[in-house]
């Protein structure tokens, strides 16, 4: 009878009630009465009981459900049948179940693991349902954001990973032999072709991955992350920051939308996310130190927040808020300076409430060719790798803005995760390369 049923996926299943199905995947847990065998089978869409009485299978086929182990690869032939107890509404009178493949004794037992056991089984731990959630609202935070550009316009132009001149700093950039033409970088940032590609396409987007040796053990960094990066011609800083708030409230509210039951498992409070609406509020950096400063956290002019300060301003409000104008010292060579105030920039940091920091970074970029020139020289940057950088300041240059947003602190925050290491397949960190 096998044969006839066609394959179906476990979140389709409601579909076919009546009808027999063959669902391929793997036993993730069993319960057992001298009788029948309740089997949780997964197949990766989802999880679905799957019935086998005694009375119905051949003694040989019944005792092997019995002790295969957990993980084991299964297809269960069965009738499914509407069942509003089941998980998902449904459940499947087994009528047959091949074993693909016997799995040895599975290391991850319901009992609670140490973190770093179960980052060092991440290729397996990636089969757990917690993991499947986070994992599924990291993709659809990022096709809520890709959506959200490519309905405005913006072009995905992706930028290269090697690259022979740093975008955010030196101090913090992987460096690899490129044959006979001396170091080339692990990209930090695609911003700077973004810029380029902005000047041609007038509103774009990239997205990879980008790359810092930063010797940070926080549980915002990675050493390897997900950024998106939109830039667009004749856009200045308010006006980035109007686009990356709506972009903000709208991939939150996207995920409430569409991934509530994966929240739930995560036992999100929804409350502050649904608080993410836009205007998000506005504070200069300078408020930001009055507002420190109120708090008991003094931290002198001039100097950057750090993750500390970014907590404790964010806890002054109930949604995410942008710090801008920061002192030129704390910020990248590119950043505009206010022509109003030349010692403070035009760009803006998104603080994430809950504590989860700074999710976005950006501004307003140089323009002007005598100012990036200087700028180079005061970042001792070598002009060389940068002359193609310089000529978009030669070749009809214009105000132009843009920013990154972090995936893997924003998937954190959303999530309600206490560190980003969850956030991405393979987590790179100062102390972890494997798996
Ligand atoms: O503030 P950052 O360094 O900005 C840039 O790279 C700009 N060039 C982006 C742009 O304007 N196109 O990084 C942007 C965001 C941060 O706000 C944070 O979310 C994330 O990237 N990020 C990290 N995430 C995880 N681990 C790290 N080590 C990160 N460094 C930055
Ligand atoms: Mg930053």
């Amino acid at each position: 009878m096998a044969s006839s049923a066609g394959p179906a996926r476990v979140d389709e299943l409601r579909e076919h009630v009546g009808r027999t199905v063959e669902v391929r995947g793997w036993l993730y847990n069993r319960r057992s009465s001298g009788k029948i065998h309740f089997l949780l089978v997964r197949d990766g869409t989802g999880v679905v009981q799957a019935v086998l009485s005694r009375a119905d299978a051949p003694e040989e086929a019944f005792a092997l459900v019995g002790r295969i182990p957990q993980e084991s690869s299964v297809v269960v032939t069965g009738e499914v049948r509407a069942d509003p107890r089941a998980p998902g509404g449904v459940e499947l009178a087994v009528r047959a179940l091949r074993l693909v493949h016997e799995a040895e004794p599975y290391p991850i037992t319901p009992k609670e693991h140490g973190v770093e056991f179960l980052m060092d089984h991440r290729h397996l731990w990636l089969r757990s349902a917690r993991q499947h959630a986070v994992l599924r609202v990291r993709a659809e935070i990022i096709r809520a954001m890709t959506d959200y550009l490519d309905a405005r316009g913006y072009l995905r132009v992706d930028a290269p990973i090697l690259t022979p001149a740093a975008a955010e700093g030196t101090t913090t950039l992987f460096e690899t032999t490129y044959f006979d033409l001396g170091p080339a970088y692990l990209t930090q940032s695609g911003q700077l072709y973004n810029e380029a590609a902005a000047m041609a396409f007038g509103r774009v987007y990239c997205f990879g991955p980008t790359f810092r040796a930063e010797k940070s053990k926080t549980r915002r960094h990675l050493i390897e992350f997900w950024m998106l990066e939109p830039e667009a011609a004749y856009m200045e800083l308010d006006e980035y920051m109007a686009l990356a708030e709506e972009f903000v409230a709208s991939v939150v509210a996207r995920v409430l939308e569409r991934r509530r039951s994966e929240l739930a498992v995560l036992e999100r409070d929804l409350a502050p996310l649904e608080r993410v609406r836009a205007p998000f509020p506005r504070i200069s950096y300078d408020e930001a130190l009055r507002l420190l400063a109120e708090r008991g956290l003094r931290v002198p002019w001039g100097e950057d927040l750090g993750g500390d300060e970014e907590t404790a301003l964010a806890s002054a409000f109930d949604r995410p808020v942008f710090v801008h104008r920061y002192p030129v010292q704390c910020k990248a060579f590119y950043m505009q300076p206010d022509p109003k105030r030349p010692e403070v920039v035009l760009g803006a940091d998104l603080l994430a409430p809950e504590g989860y920091g700074e999710i976005i970074g950006g501004g307003q970029r140089i323009h002007d060719l005598a100012l990036l020139e200087r700028r180079l020289v005061e970042h001792n940057l070598p002009p060389e790798p940068y002359r193609w950088y310089l000529d978009l300041r030669r070749y009809g240059s214009v105000p132009h803005s843009g920013f990154g947003i972090g995936i893997e602190r924003t998937v954190a925050w959303i999530c309600g995760l206490d560190h980003v290491r969850e956030t991405i397949p393979f987590p790179r960190l100062l102390n972890r390369l494997y798996p």
